[in-house]
């Protein structure tokens, strides 16, 4: 954990995670952890702030998420935001109620800059609000110092305790000097160093794995993507040859799939690589199963039993370093179990109960931009760095029902269609990802002269900064018009050619 940190209560708000991207952006370490996190736990990680995010809550609605009062007595900086902004004028004895009118969008708002928040802002600056609820009488000690023509107390402060709030959300780009209040919390009034950067956070990882680790033999699930290279060469910078890679190719992959990656790791980093062909085995094991949830749960499951095999050939092994990033964390819902579960990521929830490694996951913590620095820095070369998340269960979550090797094989070869034509016209590394994906639907076609039928397959393009939400791309219409002739004519069994136009949400990127 860096010297100095901010801690954001996750009271479910949709922006709470933005809060910690914003922290992270001042290149200060933050985290989002539950609402009802222990005192004990808050105070081991001794940070330097905390914010409460916002949440669609009321205060004072029955059971409304409360934090463990204790945290107001720590003697560092509160910042409180929309419900928390509420929740602190309630817990210490302010009143909340229902505001006359809700008040929500673009807002205007005054600042008294002689508040430290405000610091450098004109007095009249645009916000984002949303909200219903609003402080009528402050808590005692506390000054408004902010107002709209709605809210009286937009913003409130008790500068000698050190305790803050705003009504508006600072961390969306609605607000458009959002940036300089955040800054101004966690720099000036919770006095933290700027000091989070990738280059800190690969010798911090580097000590921490090795702290850990000791002199144990470590396993890493290397899939060829950015994540897992980049957790095995931090590995490898910290315990050296007690660390095997092993690379299992379930039969779900892309097309040329990491063999080029393997080469670099094997030829360039000496890393002690072991290679397992398991699709087979992972085919079977596949067979009839149509259920996204329970192809993820029999990939993850089979993932590790492979493991296992090959690892006891190769000694004893305590533990399993995998390439775990912060968004599977939260969306697995494994982090506040507030969140509710969108998808098993079957490298976080959906491991078998049977599983005897320990886990070591040192980017954990980290969003994929993070990871993409870190790669940068160690040394990978720009086609692994740059290349598209891929995820673990591969092409098994492209199709939608039952595997079936017409449908891998049409699965396969449209995604590298799709790729290639992307690199073409050089806007590949624009997309977050892109990729085909195929069903049992089936529409009629003629080749030839003859009347068939065919797959229907959908291409898919998103852009995104982290994978939480995104947005389908605007390909030009001949770059469509390419890719859907090249589909039709090169892919054996295909006479249909869509392009998913649903953003994320209401979608989830992969379609099962
Ligand atoms: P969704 O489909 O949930 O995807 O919008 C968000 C990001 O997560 C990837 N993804 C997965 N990664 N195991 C993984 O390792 C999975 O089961 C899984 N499902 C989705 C997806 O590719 C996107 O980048």
């Amino acid at each position: 954990m860096p010297k100095d940190s901010v801690l954001v209560l996750d009271f479910g708000g949709q922006y709470s995670h933005l809060i910690t991207r914003r922290m992270r952006q001042l290149k200060v370490y933050s985290e989002l952890i539950p609402f009802d996190t222990p005192l004990v736990k808050i105070r081991s990680i001794v940070p330097k702030g905390i914010i409460l995010s916002g949440g669609p809550a009321s205060v004072y609605d029955k059971g409304a998420p409360m934090p463990d009062a204790g945290i107001f007595a720590l003697g560092i900086p509160v910042l409180g935001i929309c419900y928390g902004l509420q929740l602190i004028a309630k817990v210490l004895g302010g009143v909340v109620a229902k505001a006359s009118k809700r008040e929500y969008g673009k807002t205007v708002v005054e600042l008294d800059n002689s508040s430290l928040l405000f610091e450098g802002l004109l007095k009249k600056t645009v916000c984002w609000m949303s909200h219903s609820d609003h402080i009528t009488h402050l808590p005692l000690g506390f000054r408004s110092v902010a107002h709209t023509g709605n809210s009286e107390n937009a913003a409130i402060e008790n500068s000698k305790r050190a305790l803050y709030g705003l009504q508006f959300h600072p961390e969306v780009t609605h607000t458009p000097k959002g940036m300089t209040i955040l800054e101004n919390f966690a720099l000036k009034i919770c006095g933290c160093t700027p000091s989070w950067t990738m280059m800190s956070f690969v010798d911090q990882a580097v000590h921490e794995i090795r702290a850990k680790v000791k002199g144990e033999k470590v396993v890493c699930a290397l899939s060829g993507g950015v994540d897992s290279t980049v957790t095995a060469l931090l590995v490898d910078r910290a315990i050296g040859r007690n660390l095997t890679c092993v690379f299992v190719d379930h039969g779900l992959l892309r097309k040329s799939e990491a063999t080029k990656v393997l080469r670099i790791l094997r030829d360039s980093f000496k890393l002690k690589l072991i290679q397992v062909d398991a699709s087979d085995r992972f085919l079977r094991r596949l067979k009839g199963v149509a259920d996204p949830e329970e192809k993820r749960r029999v990939i993850g499951e089979e993932f590790i039993k492979v493991f296992s095999e090959e690892t006891k050939k190769l000694g004893a092994f305590k533990w399993l370093a995998q390439g775990t990033l912060y968004p599977d964390v939260i969306e697995s819902a494994a982090t506040a179990g507030k969140a509710s579960r969108i998808k098993t990521h079957h490298n976080v929830a959906g491991l078998p109960s049977w599983m005897k490694f320990q886990l070591l996951e040192p980017l954990r913590f980290l969003y994929k931009d993070e990871v993409r620095e870190v790669a940068a820095i160690i040394g990978l070369p720009g086609e692994i760095v740059n290349r598209h998340p891929f995820p673990g269960p591969g092409l098994a979550v492209r199709i939608l029902g039952e595997i079936t090797s017409d449908k891998l094989y049409i699965c396969r070869e449209a995604s590298a269609i799709v790729e290639e034509e992307l690199r073409k016209i050089k806007i590949y590394g624009k997309a977050w990802q892109a990729f085909a994906m195929v069903g049992d639907d089936k529409a009629v076609g003629v080749m030839g002269d003859e009347r068939c039928s065919g797959h229907i397959v959908t291409v898919r393009v998103v852009e995104s900064t982290d994978g939480m939400t995104a947005d389908w791309m605007r390909l030009p219409p001949q770059l469509l018009e390419r890719i859907s002739t090249r589909i039709t004519n090169e892919i054996r069994g295909v006479t249909w050619v869509t392009y998913a136009i649903t953003s994320k949400p209401p979608s989830t990127i992969e379609p099962c």
